[in-house]
């Protein structure tokens, strides 16, 4: 049996080990080097993915929409220098398409293959075609099977419950179950970092087995520094500016309120016209930036005046 394992994965029993690189002592400086990943992580996100790491246990994002959830896998791969496996997870997704799926086109080239050379062992030739050879690793085993490794499982809250059980049974043990193969349980669980723009509430059992951290907007100061990061080319005087703005709009009764992903992408917008500051004509101009809905464009009735108070406080 331990033979068919794929390398990375041993059979049961085996101790699990964080993938807190050794050098990172506190939570303190697991921000540093995620900052040196051009991600900034607050003190309660920086000590939540320290845990993570040092425990094995996954950590549960969770927020509106761009404030940072996908990125932050993305940050703590680069900073293990991890491959980043992602499951993007949609309405109806289940198992085969989560953990892994037969290669029935390969299974059967072989079946004419062995029949042709007049193959005379049957059960030998089927234990062949359900070895792990045949077998596709999707995300969830591609994850297990890989070390190091983050495993990013986005948007869980599009997936439906039955999903959610069979994801809670994966992390539980970091191991899955193929009837025709057996147990395979990853050597080194991966880095697991969950997501949900909560459009509805995710359950209890899987959160127990996770960090959960509810990330909010940045405040003004951290924002700022983000744009800062991530649009070198905008002025300071814009980035102040444009971070105030969409500080604002963010107070107004909106559908969809800016993440910190507009107001770099407002930021962006305004360099690339050569902008150097912020002002109400220009707003308006490229409010698309920012605004996704035309109701909410509708709504803030005078982005005038709105940015010119911004503007002024910045
Ligand atoms: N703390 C941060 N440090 C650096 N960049 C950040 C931070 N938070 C957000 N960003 C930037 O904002 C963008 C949007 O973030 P991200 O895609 O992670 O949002 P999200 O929470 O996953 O949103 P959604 O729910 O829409 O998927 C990123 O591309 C990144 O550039
Ligand atoms: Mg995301």
């Amino acid at each position: 049996m331990a033979g068919l394992l794929p390398a990375g994965l041993l059979p049961g029993g085996l101790l699990r080990a964080g993938l807190l690189p050794g050098d990172i002592a506190s939570p303190a400086e697991l921000a540093g080097r995620l900052a040196e990943h051009s991600y900034l992580a607050d003190e309660g996100l920086a000590t939540a993915a320290y845990l993570g790491l040092k425990l094995s246990r996954p950590l549960f994002c969770e927020g509106e929409a761009g404030v940072g959830k996908t990125e932050l896998a993305k940050a703590l791969a680069a900073l293990l220098g991890a491959p980043l496996i992602r499951l993007q997870c949609y309405e109806g997704i289940d198992a085969s398409q989560a953990l892994y799926d037969w290669d029935f086109p390969r299974q059967l080239l072989h079946l004419r293959a062995a029949e042709a050379a007049g193959a005379a062992d049957l059960e030998g030739l089927e234990k062949e075609l359900y070895s792990r050879r045949f077998l596709i690793a999707r995300p969830l085993l591609a994850a297990l099977e890989t070390t190091p490794a983050v495993l990013l499982i986005d948007e869980v809250d599009r997936a439906d419950d039955e999903f959610e059980a069979f994801l809670l049974e994966v992390l539980s043990d970091f191991s899955v179950t193929v009837p025709e193969i057996g147990t395979l349980r990853a050597a080194t669980p991966p880095a697991v970092v969950i997501t949900s723009n909560r459009t509805r509430d995710v359950h209890d059992a899987l959160k127990r087995r996770c960090y959960y951290y509810w990330l909010e907007h940045p405040a003004f100061d951290r924002e700022v520094q983000i744009v800062r990061l991530r649009v070198p080319e905008a002025s300071d005087r814009l980035v102040r500016q444009v971070t105030a703005a969409v500080q604002a709009l963010r107070a107004e009764p909106l559908l969809k309120r800016p993440g910190v992903a507009e107001t770099i992408d407002w930021a962006q917008a305004l360099a690339a016209l050569g902008a150097d500051h912020l002002d109400p004509a220009l707003a308006a101009a490229t409010l698309g930036a920012v605004l996704k809905y035309r109701e909410d464009a509708e709504r803030v009735l005078d982005v005038g005046s709105l940015v010119a108070r911004a503007v002024a406080g910045a």
